[in-house]
């Protein structure tokens, strides 16, 4: 097929952006332009300009700029020819010519999407049916409303009968295998469905079309879940689950989580404080991560607290930095131990979500600390081999200018452990260290491994009590911690840690304990908490205390 400059020109000249653009953007005439809130960033002042004339938009807010083409590119997902083939329908204007195999291809894929499609149909009646029952009754245990099993198109796959169904529809043996709705028995040649008794994930593309699924088994049934194999329509690595439920929200100005699941995905999106993408049960690859930030440009990953997850996040981290460019980033944030998003909505509901949200650490910090975490920073020769270590991760990001920059972050934080270090006060956890401006998260981890420290050592924090109440612990959770773990040393000076510890969970610190004991994990990494000893444990609350926190201000 080709498509000429002229076709386009001609194309171009056959359509009004302005009216493609307001179907979703409320356009006002100003002028020989239009003007609107802009679709690709947030905003409160229109300054989205549309020119039908030459048929351009611009942003001055966030500099966009564009064709109708990349529009539905950027908007849509659409590719350059599905672009193109989606306006000149618009258009009225017929398609260049295409030679008789790709027609024979296109007419293939046709078929393919919609016997797929069928598919999904026959699996969705079929949760209402006496059959589906058991599946249906599933969803809704485990929190789904009908909307949402409505909105992600949830069904059940019975033990038989599809096959049947697609045949009567029209779809022969050959589309259904290619679809892999259908396997062929080694034995004796039988067609058998391919999904049986197990609750059904459509996975859609980013036209919101069927190209696979994925589908859970209720009982013990292995494996947990099973999905269609590659096809024609599907390629695993290249799809991400929820993609258009995920753009309605992100539209909406939602973060948008980066999860591990289906059943993650749904709950986010229920949730209604997020939109969520998965891959498909497998690692994050190259192609997913460029995906992702067509629809958001700082996704935030979620992994799992345990080392699988750990292990996860290092691994997405290494093949995010070569494909770094200005104004992209991601987030990372560290689930509590044994708990993927969906257990975390189901503990503690939206308000859970968020606050792990709260708690996503910046790229540059998640790159640090992880990779610190595998040296013994007290001895020279490993802190050389750490900052060897992330200079190399350093010199992987593609883009000049990011690598500059995130170098000069790097060095600065090698500098000032360098000075920490001369100054006698050898640090054997990096994560702590002066940064000009300390983000955020960075002050939340330091504040947490204080109170770590503190809650370790009781007889430090009894020493030090007045030095302590007088400082400003900057979170508020941490703030009423801290004051509650003095209340109780005060009432009992003789308690030892599981003691506090006890106290603390009943006045109901039970979620920042666990942050806590994730963040000081670190702390202990490469040795038994019990090896450290009371020495290093006030330099350690000495260099946080004069590192990182301020003085209360006195009303
Ligand atoms: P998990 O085992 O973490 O399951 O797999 P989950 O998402 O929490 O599922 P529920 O909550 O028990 O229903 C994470 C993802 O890995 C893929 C799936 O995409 C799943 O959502 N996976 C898992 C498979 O492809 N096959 C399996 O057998 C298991
Ligand atoms: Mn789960």
């Amino acid at each position: 097929m080709t498509i000429t400059p002229e076709f386009l020109e001609n194309l171009r000249s056959h359509i009004s952006l302005s009216s493609i653009i307001g179907k979703r953007v409320k356009l006002t005439k100003k002028g020989s332009r239009f003007v609107g809130l802009c679709p690709f960033h947030g905003e409160k002042t229109p300054s989205f300009n549309v020119n039908d004339d030459e048929g351009f938009y611009h942003c001055f807010g966030c500099g966009v700029s564009g064709d109708a083409i990349s529009y539905l590119r950027e908007t849509d997902g659409l590719d350059f020819i599905e672009s193109v083939r989606e306006l000149a329908g618009i258009a009225g204007m017929a398609m260049p010519e295409i030679g008789p195999i790709d027609k024979a291809k296109q007419e293939r894929h046709k078929n393919l999407l919609s016997c797929l499609d069928y598919a999904a149909s026959f699996f969705q009646g079929n949760l209402q049916k006496i059959d589906g029952q058991r599946a249906h009754n599933y969803l809704r245990e485990r929190g789904l409303s009908d909307q949402i099993i409505a909105e992600f198109r949830l069904g059940y796959a019975p033990h038989s009968g599809l096959y049947a169904h697609l045949q009567q529809k029209g779809y022969g043996a050959e589309i259904s295998k290619l679809a892999g709705l259908t396997g062929i028995s080694e034995r004796d040649g039988q067609k058998y469905d391919y999904f049986r008794d197990r609750v059904i994930f459509p996975i859609e593309n980013r036209k919101g079309q069927v190209i696979a699924f994925g589908a859970r088994a209720m009982g013990e049934a292995q494996p947990k879940y099973l999905n269609s194999p590659d096809s024609p329509s599907f390629s695993k690595k290249s799809v991400l689950y929820g993609w258009p439920q995920a753009r309605e929200r992100v539209r909406r100005n939602l973060p948008l989580l980066l999860v591990e699941g289906y059943m993650d995905v749904i709950a986010v999106t229920a949730s209604q404080k997020a939109a969520a993408l998965a891959p498909l049960g497998t690692a994050l690859t190259e192609e997913q991560i460029a995906l992702v930030w067509k629809l958001h440009d700082e996704p935030i990953l979620c992994f799992d607290g345990d080392i699988a997850g750990q292990n996860a996040a290092g691994k997405a981290i290494e093949r995010i930095l070569p494909n770094l460019e200005p104004g992209k980033s991601v987030r990372i944030a560290t689930l509590p131990e044994g708990m993927d998003p969906d257990d975390i909505i189901k503990a503690e509901g939206g308000d859970g979500l968020v606050r792990i949200i709260g708690t996503a650490a910046s790229l540059v910090d998640a790159s640090w600390s992880r990779k610190a975490a595998l040296y013994d920073l007290s001895q020279p020769e490993q802190r050389a081999a750490f900052w060897q270590e992330i200079r190399r991760l350093v010199r992987t990001i593609g883009h000049n200018q990011t690598r500059a920059a995130f170098g000069d972050e790097i060095e600065r934080r090698i500098q000032s452990m360098r000075a920490a270090s001369r100054g006698g006060n050898a640090p054997f956890r990096a994560g702590i260290y002066p940064s000009v401006r300390r983000p955020k998260t960075g002050a939340l981890r330091r504040v947490q491994t204080l109170l770590g420290l503190l809650i370790a050592f009781p007889q430090i924090t009894i020493d030090t009590i007045e030095t302590l109440s007088e400082l400003d612990f900057g979170n508020l959770d941490c703030e009423k911690m801290k004051n509650h773990l003095f209340d109780v040393l005060i009432r009992d000076q003789d308690l030892d840690e599981d003691g506090i510890r006890y106290h603390l969970l009943k006045l109901g610190y039970k979620d920042l304990l666990i942050q806590i004991d994730e963040t000081t994990a670190e702390l202990w990494l490469n040795r038994k908490k019990a090896d450290i000893d009371m020495d290093e444990a006030r330099r350690k609350i000495d260099e946080i205390i004069t590192l990182s926190l301020t003085p209360r201000r006195r009303q």
